[in-house]
């Protein structure tokens, strides 16, 4: 079998499976298996296969067939430019959070009294906490989950990303672990960044397979109505800035009216509502 009949026959075969982008996921599924960059496989079309990597390829098809998500079969991903490893234990992380990573360092880059701190909530493949810590280099980032599986994935990316010696991992439920220590001293950042769980937990059985049976529960469910964790940080995470200091959330469609009440309730001043790709409401910027 030739790459291109490879391509054909595998996209037919996704698409009979209710795959989303059925050749492009082929096409990725094939260059992993090829060790290649997509596009060259647009250069090797008339190339023949190795019974090896037919049996390769037959496999992962049949594993993305069963909606496992591309990233959990090619074990990873990108994001701002870094390999981020994924598994069972952690969100794949999505374009869109690459948005509020940026804003984080935009603003961690000036902060006027280096170094700058910022702790990442729920910071699951530890995907954002190390996108900042690799665009400001003398900043000292926490990265905080409830889950020691996800904050032994997130230390992993850190170290090939080359930050792990700048982003402290803490376990703590909620903000438990962050209250003041026997010194009574107060922990505080300039930045404040999450990208909380959001999914109202009725809406999870009715998501796509590739989020609802892959990406862990406790890193979607956002309780009831999806807002739990804003309320929780709007009411807390004030405690825990500095003078001056900024909290920048991702939030999910439809949740921009009521996370600003909830913010304004708790006296932030909402300073910005930002939009992804599609334009969608999508990251808030606050302060006190
Ligand atoms: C939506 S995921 C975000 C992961 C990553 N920051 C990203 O953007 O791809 C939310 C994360 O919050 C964590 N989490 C859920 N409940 C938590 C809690 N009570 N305390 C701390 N972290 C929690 C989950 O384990 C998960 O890693």
């Amino acid at each position: 079998m030739t790459v291109l009949e490879a391509i054909q026959k595998s996209t037919e075969f996704l698409g009979k499976k209710g795959v989303e982008s059925p050749r492009l996921q082929t096409e990725l599924l094939l260059a992993h298996v090829l060790a290649m960059p997509r596009m060259k496989l647009y250069l090797n079309f008339e190339r023949s296969l190795a019974p090896g990597e037919v049996d390769a390829l037959r496999e992962f098809l049949r594993r993305r067939s069963q909606r496992e998500p591309l990233q959990h079969i090619t074990g990873s991903t990108s994001f701002c430019g870094h390999e981020i490893s994924v598994n069972r234990n952690v969100l794949v992380p999505r374009p869109e959070t690459e948005l509020l990573a940026e804003c984080g360092w935009q603003f961690l880059a000036a902060v006027p009294a280096p170094p700058a701190t910022a702790l990442d909530f729920g910071t699951g493949s530890g995907c954002i906490a190390i996108a900042l810590a690799a665009k400001c280099p003398t900043a000292a980032l926490t990265a905080l989950d409830l889950s020691a599986l996800a904050l032994g994935v997130a230390r992993e990316n850190a170290a090939r990303s080359g930050v792990a010696e700048r982003i402290e991992f803490l376990q703590s439920d909620g903000f438990a672990e962050l209250a003041p220590g026997p010194k009574g001293v107060r922990r505080q950042f300039d930045l404040f960044i999450s990208n909380p769980p959001y999914i109202p937990s009725q809406e999870i059985p009715t998501l796509q397979p590739e989020v609802r049976d892959f990406d862990p529960t406790g890193a979607l469910d956002g309780g009831e109505d999806g807002l739990a964790f804003y309320r929780l940080i709007a009411s807390q995470a004030g405690a825990h800035l500095k003078p001056g200091g900024k909290l920048m959330m991702e939030f999910g469609d439809g949740q921009a009216d009521a996370i600003r009440e909830i913010l304004e309730r708790e006296k932030w001043v909402v300073e910005a509502v930002k939009e992804d790709y599609s334009h969608r409401a999508r990251i808030v910027i606050a302060r006190l």
